[in-house]
């Protein structure tokens, strides 16, 4: 790791995730740092996810005093240091040329999993051999059926342990941001279609230097077409116009997967039954951290719903507008097993790298044993509702 990247992230330049988020602001290209921030149309659901967790307050047992504090958590089976994973970050090695890699390692050195988006530029096997902590696959079937079983059976060889379905994007949300950037000409083929868009690049010289020498735009090297090789990156729209996931689907991938599958981007009790009698061993509760259908509810407020829903049958994350570790006691206070975080760690790789994700991973794991402290509370095992105010919550919903 870079001893400059380290002290660039550290205290007391960055105390927060919000510092994080600044300082990728000032390095990437407004076209990058957008894809990262932004959401879908107004923004309703993205901004929501973020807001929500206001309407949870905290009930702490003051005066209590505890030796020890226990952050750790079982998610599949696997035994992880604190409950929040890498969630799935697509164009990651647009952000930062280390990219998929750099971030697996951080993950695996926090003791967490690191989830793999099929939209990466980095080859599986080189980010599972980054992490000295679990690696699960998230699939997307752009390309088809033929480039995804060959992912599928690529991703087993390489040690991944679990493959997520992300069953929210039978098309891309509308990124408003992303329109106006020009991601789409940036990512075609013809240099006129771009020149619109270049001068912003040039405003931003070590982002462009460090992308230059990486090679300039990635391939999607865990997206394989029979007899053409690893797909060329294109823009985020006809990525996930050819990346729809049925249920019936899920069958076909049963039989070639056999580990677990966790289904990602359910946000009903209906959809949630659907899944864990499909099946499914896990169940994000996600709306995609607001960048697909705007005006779904923020994911903490579909929460409790879908806990009650399968009431045991699988295991429920969740994920969407955790940017403090007290967000992800909030979560798990109202059912979660455990949270995925996205944006947060994707601004610390565009801000730092690898030293950028280690510091959000930090951060959070810092905040979350701090407030079971404050809560009068020894364990995450321990964490139940009667920590929590869910008044505002509830009354929101009449
Ligand atoms: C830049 C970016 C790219 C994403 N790419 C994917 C992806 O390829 N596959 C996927 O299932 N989810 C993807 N997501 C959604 C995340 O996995 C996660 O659901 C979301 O970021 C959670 O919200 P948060 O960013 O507020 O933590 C992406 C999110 C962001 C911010």
């Amino acid at each position: 790791m870079m001893k400059s990247a380290t002290y660039a992230v550290r205290s007391p330049y960055v105390v927060n995730i919000e510092d994080l988020r600044l300082l990728a602001r000032r390095r990437l290209p407004r076209a990058v740092f957008d894809y990262l921030d932004g959401g879908a149309e107004g923004e309703l659901t993205l901004s929501e996810n973020v807001r929500v967790f206001r309407e949870v307050t905290f009930r702490p047992r003051n005066a209590v005093a505890t030796d020890a504090y226990n952050l750790k958590t079982r998610v599949l089976g696997e035994e992880l240091s604190f409950p929040a994973l890498l969630a799935p970050v697509g164009y990651s090695r647009l952000m930062h040329p280390g990219g998929e890699v750099a971030a697996a390692r951080a993950a695996g050195d926090a003791g967490t999993v690191y989830i793999l988006s099929t939209i990466s530029g980095h080859k599986l096997e080189n980010v599972k051999a980054a992490t000295k902590g679990p690696a699960w696959y998230q699939l997307y079937l752009v390309g088809g059926r033929e480039a995804a079983e060959s992912a599928i059976d690529r991703a087993h060889q390489a040690g991944f342990t679990a493959l997520v379905i992300t069953v929210d994007t039978p098309v891309a949300g509308m990124r408003e941001r992303d329109a106006r950037n020009g991601m789409k000409e940036l990512l075609g083929a013809s240099l006129f279609a771009k020149l619109p868009y270049l001068p912003n690049f040039l405003a931003y010289p070590r982002w462009l230097t460090s992308f230059l020498l990486d090679g300039g735009v990635p391939k999607l090297e865990n997206i394989v077409i029979p007899g053409h090789g690893p797909m060329e990156l294109m823009d985020v729209v006809a990525a996930l116009s050819r990346a729809v996931v049925t249920w019936e689907d899920l069958g076909w991938i049963r039989e070639i997967w056999r580990g677990p599958i966790v289904v990602k981007g359910i946000l009903t009790g209906d959809d949630a039954k659907r899944a864990a009698d499909k099946g499914a061993a896990a169940i994000v509760v996600s709306n995609h951290g607001g960048r697909q259908l705007d005006g779904v509810p923020a994911s903490l407020r579909a929460l409790p719903e879908v806990v009650a829903a399968v009431g045991g049958q699988t295991e429920v994350l969740m994920d969407g507008g955790i940017r403090r570790g007290s967000d992800i006691v909030k979560a798990i206070c109202l059912g979660a097993r455990a949270v995925l975080c996205g944006r947060a760690y994707a601004y610390g790789l565009a801000a730092a790298g690898e030293a950028g994700v280690a510091r959000a991973l930090e951060i959070l794991k810092g905040d979350v044993e701090r407030t079971l402290r404050l809560l009068g509370c020894s364990a995450i095992a321990e964490l139940d509702s009667s920590y929590v105010d869910t008044r505002l919550l509830q009354n929101c919903l009449r």
